[in-house]
This record gives structure tokens, sequence and C-alpha cells, in this order.
């Protein structure tokens, strides 16, 4: 069993040591010491382990603390998770572990969710893109994999972002994300849907450190959703294509992926990359926002808090005949919470259109 086990405690060492959020990593340390004494916690995480062969360590990890902080809000009516300490923790996640209902969930949760963190930031990114290349046309958009569907919503209704540090030097970044794009038609996808998955999204979306704008952003939802004249469609995106020709939907200028390409394995990606070359017209742009490195290709095995250099990018691929361009790399963010960007290398040829 604790051999089962082994990648995923040291998966859960690395994140207590380099995950951005305090909590969280006081969070891997408290696992660690449950996982030394308590045999029930081992057996819980090889039985995981055991259903989830579609995910690496890391993406378990992950999962494993969302389900846990889904549990401390929604079920524990606990919103202040911002000081916990690793005793804190290890109380909280002992009793947890001793609650049949609560393990139960726990396990029901990690065996069949996925995280579904979405930030209205990250949008930023996209729509830089779209006004840098469409300027004040008119365009249809598809955002796959759109979480709680509040991105391409919010481009739509010229939703603002919270003001970034932008390394331009002369405030390009800025000033792309701030001028208005025109939507002519929005279309959004997930293989869940955002109504149904609201308190799970949520559990998944706030970092503890950052669940004070939990509310904030309760009322954003309300109000894109009761706004926005996107369209949402639950589906798998991998198979984009079908869902274009049984509703007859219309070629797009664009479709943004953000933060769910990451998702997928390698496979995956090349089906969905075929998929949405199909869905898109001659010259289209699909953008990529996402933990990717670009060298030539795009690069998916990357560090998701790496130090110093970023690995959340905004890159721009152009439809044509033979499939797509290479990836144009537009803008470096410091990280996913998409607070502060650099000009990524091919930042003038993405503005200049010149590709
Ligand atoms: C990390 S969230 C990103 C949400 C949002 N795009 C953002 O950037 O804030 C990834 C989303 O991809 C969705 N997803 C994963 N696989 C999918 C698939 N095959 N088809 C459609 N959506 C998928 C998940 O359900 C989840 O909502």
């Amino acid at each position: 069993m604790v051999v089962i086990n082994r990648k995923l405690i040291k998966e859960f060492q690395v994140q207590s040591k380099t995950h951005p959020d305090k909590s969280i990593r006081a969070y891997y340390e408290a696992l660690q010491k449950i996982a030394k004494e308590s045999k029930n916690f081992n057996k819980f995480l090889s039985n995981v382990i055991k259903k989830r062969l579609d995910l690496n360590e890391k993406h378990l990890a992950n999962l494993i603390y969302r389900s846990t902080q889904y549990i401390m809000l929604y079920h524990n009516g606990k919103r202040n998770l911002s000081d916990m300490e690793s005793d804190d923790w290890v109380k909280e996640y002992t009793a947890l572990l001793s609650d049949g209902a609560l393990q139960e969930l726990h396990y029901t949760q990690t065996i069949s969710e996925n995280t579904q963190t979405t930030k209205y930031q990250r949008y930023a990114g996209p729509k830089a893109a779209l006004r840098a290349i469409f300027d004040s046309k008119s365009i249809n958009v598809a955002d796959l994999g759109c979480g709680l569907n509040i991105g391409l919503p919010g481009i739509e209704l010229d939703f603002p972002y919270l003001k970034i540090k932008d390394n331009t030097g002369d405030n390009k970044i800025t000033q792309l994300i701030k001028d208005q794009v025109f939507v002519k038609q929005g279309i959004s996808v997930d293989i869940y849907d955002p109504k149904e998955k609201l308190a799970w999204a949520l559990a998944c979306s706030f970092y503890p450190g950052e669940l004070g704008s939990l509310e904030e952003t309760e009322s954003l939802i309300d109000f894109l959703w009761n706004k926005t004249r996107t369209s949402f469609y639950r589906y798998d995106a991998k198979n984009i294509a079908r869902l274009w020709n049984e509703k007859k939907l219309p070629l797009m200028d664009a479709v943004i992926t953000s933060t769910f390409l990451y998702q997928l394995n390698d496979e995956e990606r090349k089906k969905t990359f075929r998929n949405i070359g199909k869905i898109l017209k001659q010259n289209g742009i699909l953008i990529v926002n996402d933990f990717v490195e670009v060298d030539g290709s795009l690069s998916w095995d990357v560090d998701w808090f790496e130090k110093g250099a970023s690995s959340y990018r905004t890159v721009i691929l152009v439809k044509n005949k033979k499939g797509f361009s290479r990836p144009y790399e537009f803008i470096v963010w410091k990280n996913a919470r998409c607070r502060e960007a650099s000009a990524g290398r091919d930042f003038e040829k993405v503005i200049n259109f010149k590709f």
C-alpha cells in the first residue's frame, strides 16, 4: 500500500515546499504527517490512486486539496482558511477522515471530479489577443473548457479586469485589455454544466488566501450569467467538430482554450487541435492560454509554480491549409493569476498581425 502511495506522498512534500499559498503548503505538510500514522488514510490514498490512473500525482494532489476545501466551505461552513497551520489541518483532516459520510464524499469527489479552477482575470490575455488581431471587427468566438463560463461573457460585455503590472514599458498590454472587443456570436463549451457544478467550481477556484473575494465572484457570476448572449453547450471539446455539425453552428474567427488543454494527454490534445481546426475559419485564430512553453512547438511538461520564470502564457496559432501555424508567444504571465504580464517573444508580430 505504502509503495503505491510513495510517489503521491513525495508530491505532497514538493507542494508543501513550493505551493504559492501558505495555507496550502501547511495542508500538504499535514497530509505527510497523517500518512506516517494513519492506515485509514493510506488505504484511502491507494484506493484513489487505483481509480485515477488518468491523473498524475500533481493533478491528484491538487484534487485532494480541492475536495478538502469544498468540504471545509460547504459542509463545515468555514470560509477563513488562510491562517491554517499544519496542526490545524491535521485536526480538520483527521476529523474529516473519521466522519463516514464526509470521507465517502471526499472519496467520491476525488475519484470522479476534475479540478475546475475558473479565474475571470485569466481572460485578460485572450481579450488582449482578440483586440490586437481583430481590432474593432465583429467576430464569432468560442471558449472551450469554459469552466464557470464567465470569461467569454465578460469579453462580450466588456467587463473590466483587475489592474495588471505591465512590463512592456508603454502599457501596450494594459491598453489592449481595456479596448472593447466586438463579439457577434459567443459560444462556450464545457464537459460540465457550470450551473450544476457551481459550488465545486468555486471550491476549486480560490486559494485560501483569496477566499475573501469569494462573495465578489458570486456576484460577478450572477451579473454575467444574467446579461450575456453567449450560448453554452455541455460537450466534450475533444469532439467539438461533431457539436458544430449537429447544431449547424457557424465557423469561428477565434477559439479560446484557457487552462484547459493542459488537462489532456498528448493524444487527446492532438485530437482536440484537429477538431478545433474544423470549427475555425481559414486564417482563424486559436488562443491557447495555459501552462505551456513555446519553443517552435508547444511543450506541456512544465512546472506550474516555477520560481522566477513563469510557465503561464497566452499563445496564438493561426489556422492554415495544413493545420496550424507555429505557436506565437504573445504574453508571458508571472503566474496563472494573471496580474503581471511581459511581452512574449512574438508580441510585436502578434500586434502587427505579421504571421
Ligand atoms: C481549469 S478549468 C479552466 C476554466 C476557465 N477556462 C479558466 O481559464 O478559468 C478547466 C476546464 O476544462 C474543462 N474540461 C476538461 N476536459 C474537457 C473536455 N474534454 N471538454 C470540455 N471541457 C473540458 C473542465 O471541466 C474545466 O471546467
